[in-house]
This record gives structure tokens, C-alpha cells and sequence, in this order.
């Protein structure tokens, strides 16, 4: 049994499994957030802020959390968020964290700056396949990605907005990992002091591929990159704005999402230049330090374009609870980062399928546990604000709906 779970019997475990197994510098690139990391502690704090209101005597043996996004039923109301270093924690990470996603019947998201090609994760690991894109200043080089995602059969495109210029992540300028690859004693005794990734995942790659690199970049910007920290984008994108928005929804057939949305305006803008979702999002608490949870947002988004459009949220989501809380604000599903990168780098594809098992069982608890049936009946009559600031809008008046037809069952 022990083997079956891995030995992970939550998130956190996961993450100590990844924290032993991959080099410190890879592994605080994945794990922290950017300057004094006020943002990452506060995306947690957030979720301890709301409290769950459970309802009893509910018959919840027929319970689900199926739930349809864009048109397609899936059991879980979670996807993968888009992390470029899946591939780093395992080799070819990218394709057991996607294959782990198509089992779960969930999307998975690969990212721009990912270290195996998209083709080869449509091709070899099939599923519900999501392209997030990084807009250039080459925007036709940009655009060029985005025919290749279409060829290869991505079902959305997901651009990210909130990276204007890369966050100020110190410890990777402390650490000295670079993509690709450059070696300083520092760095080499750290890969040293991590045998099992040496071998099973850098060693993989320089036997077959040579060194990890972009592999989704064109070739003209491949070979042209120098080694950079990680997470020091080679390439600025400050120019960005709505009208590329426009451009790329002129391009893209299919599901548009924004992501990186923090500003219930954004989210309008989003929806008036065609994008099917938004997803809330501060990126993790990576990129601006005094940036809001997206849950301490997410009700005014959810006000401002739930009924036009799909709201997806992220950051800060490790425990099945914290999944329901973001649903019940009105979410219609969940973006999962870290929690399913741990999982990659503790056991590749196995690791991947246990994070995302953890979440099933904790998903299903509270919802036992709190008397719901459904992700349709989740809202904010299950949600109890110790800050009355994040009180969706309607709180009261749906409380009160609640009990009335309660009290007509009771009484029916
Ligand atoms: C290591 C790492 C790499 C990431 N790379 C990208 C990326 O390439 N593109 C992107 O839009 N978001 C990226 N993100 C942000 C995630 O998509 C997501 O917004 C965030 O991880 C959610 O927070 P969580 O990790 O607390 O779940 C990255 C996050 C991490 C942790």
C-alpha cells in the first residue's frame, strides 16, 4: 500500500520527497516565490481566512466532483497550471505530468518554456492538452508557436499577461542555475549532493538530447540563447497589450484564456476582446511580492464576468479544501502549480498521479464533510469570512435563499 501512495499521504509530503530528491537551486526555483515572498506566505494565508460552513443530515452518499468546462465533463474540478520546469524535475517531466493528467481525465497545460517540444507531448502523451504562450517582442515569431499549437492539436491557448518583465527572484541569481546549463563550483556540488537527479534526470537528458534547453522555441531564438538564471526571461515582453489580445483571438480557433488576471476591469477587457476564461492569477507569488491572493479577488472577478465567461483561479492551492473554497467563491475550476510538480519530481509520472489522487480524496472528504452533492451546489452559503472585506457580492442574500429552501424541505 505504502508503495501504491508513494509514502505521500498529503501535498507536503511531496514536496519533502522533491526537496531531498533535486538539486537546492532547482528545487528553490520551483518552491519560492520573489523578493520577501509576502505574496507566496499570503496565498496560503488567504485560504485560512475562509472558513468552511458545513451543512449536516444531507444524504451525500451519491456524491460527485464531475464538473464541465468548455463543453467536456470531467470527474475532477482541478487542471494543470502551466510550469515551465516540469521537465527539469524528471526527465521529459512534462509527458509523465500530462500522461498523469489524461489518466485523471483532467487538462493539462504545457508552457512556452518547456524542456520537451509540444509535438512530442501531443504525440506521446495524448489527453486534454492546453499550449500557455509567452508573447516575444518577435511577435511573428510568437504567432509562429501558436500555428504550431494548432497543428499539433492543443485544444486551448492560454496566454499569460502578468509577466511584463521577470520577477525579482534573488536566490536564482544566488543559486547560479542557468538554462542551459552552466556549471560553477557551487552549482556542481549541489548536482553532486543529488545522485538520483545527476543521473535519472540531467544524465538522461545529455545520453539522448544533449543538454535541456527550450525545446519549444524556434530555432532562431534556440540557438541564440545565452544561459540565463532561471527565471530571468531572456527576453522582454513590455510591450504586450490588448491589442495582441485581439490578434491572437483572431488567430486562435479555439478556447482563449488570459491568465494572470487580478483586476475584476482585466477580466472585463478580457471578455470584450473574446476570451472564452480568465484565470485569476499572481503567478504563484512569483512575480509581483505585494500582489493580492487571487482568492481575495476572485469574488469581485467572478461578479464582474462569471455569466459571459469561464473563471479559472490559481496560486496557493494544496489541500482538496482549499479547491472547494476556491469553487464556492465561484470558480468554475482550479489551476494546480506546484503541487503536481512536487509530485513529478518525487516519482515522475507516479509522483504526478499521486498529487492529483491526493487532491481527489480531500476533494471528496470535504465535500462529505460539508453535506454538498455537487460542485453545482458549492457557494458562498458553504463559506464563512473571518474578513468580511472578501464577502463575495450577494453573500447575504444567498445565505438566506439557502435557508429558505431548506426550511421548504424541512417543512415539505
Ligand atoms: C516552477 C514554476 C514555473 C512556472 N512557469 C510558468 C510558465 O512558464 N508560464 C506560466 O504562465 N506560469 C508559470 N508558472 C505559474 C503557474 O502556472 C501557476 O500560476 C502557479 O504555479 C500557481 O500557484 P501554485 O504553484 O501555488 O499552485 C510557474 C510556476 C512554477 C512554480
Amino acid at each position: 500500500m505504502a508503495d501504491q501512495n508513494l509514502g505521500a499521504y498529503n501535498i507536503a509530503d511531496l514536496r519533502e520527497m522533491a526537496l531531498r530528491r533535486v538539486p537546492k537551486g532547482m528545487f528553490e526555483f520551483v518552491d519560492r516565490g520573489t523578493e520577501d515572498e509576502v505574496a507566496l506566505r499570503n496565498n496560503r494565508a488567504a485560504f485560512e481566512r475562509i472558513k468552511l460552513r458545513p451543512r449536516t443530515l444531507v444524504d451525500v452518499s451519491g456524491r460527485s466532483q464531475e464538473i464541465t468546462l468548455f463543453g467536456n465533463k470531467q470527474e475532477m474540478p482541478i487542471a494543470i497550471a502551466p510550469t515551465g520546469t516540469a521537465g527539469l524535475m524528471w526527465y521529459e517531466g512534462e509527458i509523465g505530468l500530462a500522461r498523469a493528467a489524461a489518466e485523471a481525465g483532467i487538462p493539462f497545460t504545457l508552457a512556452t518554456g518547456s524542456m520537451t517540444a509540444m509535438e512530442k507531448v501531443a504525440d506521446e502523451a495524448g489527453g486534454r492538452l492546453w499550449f500557455q504562450l509567452y508573447l516575444w517582442p518577435d511577435r511573428a515569431l510568437s504567432h509562429k508557436l501558436v500555428e504550431r499549437a494548432k497543428a499539433a492539436g492543443y485544444e486551448a491557448l492560454v496566454v499569460t499577461v502578468d509577466g511584463a518583465v521577470s520577477g525579482n527572484r534573488e536566490y536564482n541569481l544566488r543559486n547560479g542555475f542557468t538554462v542551459p546549463f552552466t556549471f560553477t563550483a557551487r552549482n556542481i556540488t549541489d548536482v553532486l549532493m543529488h545522485p538520483r537527479w545527476m543521473f535519472g534526470v540531467l544524465g538522461r537528458y545529455l545520453a539522448t538530447t544533449g543538454m535541456p534547453r527550450y525545446e519549444n522555441y524556434p530555432s532562431e531564438l534556440k540557438n541564440k540563447i545565452t544561459a540565463r538564471p532561471m527565471g530571468r526571461s531572456m527576453l522582454k515582453s513590455d510591450s504586450l497589450n490588448w491589442d495582441d489580445l485581439r490578434v491572437l483571438r483572431k488567430m486562435w480557433p479555439h478556447t482563449l484564456m488570459v491568465k494572470g488576471i487580478l483586476h475584476p476591469q482585466d477580466a472585463i477587457l478580457a471578455a470584450d476582446c473574446g476570451a472564452d476564461a480568465v484565470i485569476v492569477s499572481n503567478h504563484g507569488g512569483r512575480n509581483l511580492d505585494s500582489s493580492m491572493a487571487p482568492v481575495e479577488v476572485l469574488p469581485e472577478v467572478v461578479d464582474a464576468v462569471g455569466k459571459r465567461t469561464t473563471v479559472i483561479v490559481d496560486s496557493g492551492f494544496r489541500r482538496g479544501s482549499d479547491v472547494v473554497k476556491g469553487l464556492a467563491l465561484g470558480a468554475n475550476a482550479v489551476l494546480i502549480g506546484r503541487a503536481t510538480l512536487y509530485g513529478t519530481a518525487a516519482g515522475g509520472q507516479a509522483g504526478a498521479a499521486r498529487a492529483i489522487a491526493i487532491f481527489r480524496e480531500e476533494i471528496d472528504r470535504v465535500m462529505a464533510l460539508i453535506g454538498c452533492r455537487s460542485v453545482a451546489e458549492l457557494g458562498p452559503e458553504y463559506l464563512q469570512f473571518i474578513d468580511p472585506a472578501f464577502r463575495p457580492a450577494g453573500y447575504g442574500k444567498r445565505s438566506l435563499k439557502l435557508l429558505d429552501s431548506n426550511r421548504a424541505v424541512a417543512e415539505g
